[in-house]
């Protein structure tokens, strides 16, 4: 490079002395301190990588779990239209609660990266699976048990635009969970609250030819008789209003009593460590074996769908009077957070097929053609790679614009670099 150095004027200001020297600093020919073509080249590259990470990806994995590529239905089951659900469990809302530690804006950061990450995989999943019905399993929020009604409106809204409902598409969001009502403290102010804007938390569905339960039985657990009263009551009452020929399901946040050490979790869940018996500050990792006992003897549902352990757990109920006999299946969701500690989040996906007869000894029952119901854990695309992706090339990106201040030559190598680099892709 030639810096050609202006002859000085001899009786000249300051002022212009002064932007000869800062003329010095540039190459010739008008050129600026930073290549446009640099600059360019950097914010294409930005482009293509975050199309990568919010889209390709995203849209890649949900891909993935196709119903196609897994319901499988047979026989006459093949030409009925099944109803298909997708179960989101914890999706626990990142809030000021949450990491009480960290420092305000790095929880900031971890709250944008998260409500991103849940609105993204939802956006795909409503439109790639495009699902009969959503249904979530509680713990919408993490702090809701201890806001005020104008926190909780607030994060109400946040929670409808993270996951808008979609027209002509049914969505079941009536569950609570212990993060949005308590466990052993529950405010009745709080269950109203919740049932007020989400839905009533006891209530039953008849979708595609079964019945769906849905219990509150965090409520029901509570010893306090006005808060415990209205699940019982539904409860008990259950079985003179549902139909008596379809098969049921049970949608409960805290999963159903069981021995670790025995009714195992199956393959899918990321701990090694024996299903969790607890009990804490506002929870408790199974339902009572009284109230589990009971729900299971007078509904005998084939399968119950549990969220709140964050972790996938698929088992098997066994009546403990005869080993042998098995009560039910149970699957605890996985959940769909990066921030709940789990590696792999996950939505799970249900289809139901189940041609209804309504004279059934014309029934001709392939042994075959036994099951009703099919579901398939879909794993969503494994969070922080892209973050961390985007903090490398943020930090690299920093590190080039700054070299090439201070060393302008490096400006136009690089410059020169990217026009090959098009030069090779187009
Ligand atoms: C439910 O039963 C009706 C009547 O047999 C049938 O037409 C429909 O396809 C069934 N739906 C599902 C999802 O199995």
């Amino acid at each position: 490079m030639n810096f050609r150095r202006r002859d000085r004027k001899p009786d000249g200001p300051v002022s212009s002395d002064e932007k000869a020297e800062a003329r010095i600093l540039r190459p010739r020919r008008g050129h600026r301190l930073l290549s446009p073509k640099l600059i360019l080249g950097l914010l294409v590259y930005f482009l293509v990588i975050i199309h990568f990470f919010e889209r390709v990806r995203v849209k890649s994995a949900v891909n993935v779990c196709q119903w196609d590529n897994w319901e499988h239905w047979t026989g006459e089951k093949a030409e009925n239209t099944p109803h298909r659900i997708a179960f989101i469990a914890d999706p626990q809302l990142v809030d000021d609660h949450t990491y009480p530690k960290l420092p305000r804006l790095l929880s900031y950061i971890l709250r944008r990266m998260s409500d991103n990450y849940l609105h993204t995989n939802y956006k795909f999943m409503q439109h790639y699976l495009d699902p009969d019905t959503v249904i979530f399993l509680g713990d919408m929020f993490d702090g809701g048990r201890e806001w005020d009604d104008p926190m909780w409106l607030d994060e109400y809204k946040r929670f409808n635009k993270i996951f808008p409902k979609k027209a002509n598409r049914r969505s079941i969001r009536s569950l609570p969970g212990n993060h949005d009502i308590g466990f052993q403290n529950i405010a009745s102010h709080n269950v109203e609250r919740f049932a007020a804007y989400f839905g009533e938390p006891n209530d039953f569905f008849e979708l595609g030819n079964h019945t769906i339960v849905q219990l509150d039985t965090i409520s029901m657990s509570h010893e306090d008789p006005a808060i415990h009263t209205p699940s019982r009551q539904f409860l008990s009452s259950l079985n003179s209003k549902i139909n008596p020929t379809m098969p049921r399901m049970v949608l409960t946040h805290v999963p159903l009593y069981r021995d670790p050490n025995v009714e195992t979790c199956g393959i899918g869940r990321e701990k090694s460590r024996p299903f969790p018996l607890m009990r804490g500050h506002q929870y408790q990792t199974v339902i009572d074996f009284s109230y589990t006992l009971q729900i299971l003897s007078q509904l005998s549902p084939e399968i119950v769908f549990s969220g709140d352990d964050h972790d996938y757990c698929d088992m098997h109920h066994v009546d403990y009077s005869d080993n042998s006999k098995t009560l039910a299946r149970e699957i605890s969701v996985k959940s769909a957070s990066m921030t709940n500690g789990i590696k792999y989040p996950a939505i799970q996906l249900l289809s139901l097929n189940n041609p209804y007869d309504p004279n059934p000894k014309s029934k001709l029952a392939s042994p075959d053609d036994t099951t009703t119901y099919k579901t398939k854990m879909c794993y969503m695309p494994t969070p922080y790679t892209g973050v961390k992706i985007y903090a490398l090339s943020y930090l690299l990106a920093v590190g080039i614009l700054v070299a090439c201040i201070v060393y302008p030559e490096l400006s136009w190598i690089l410059a020169g670099f990217t026009e090959v680099l098009a030069a090779l892709h187009g």
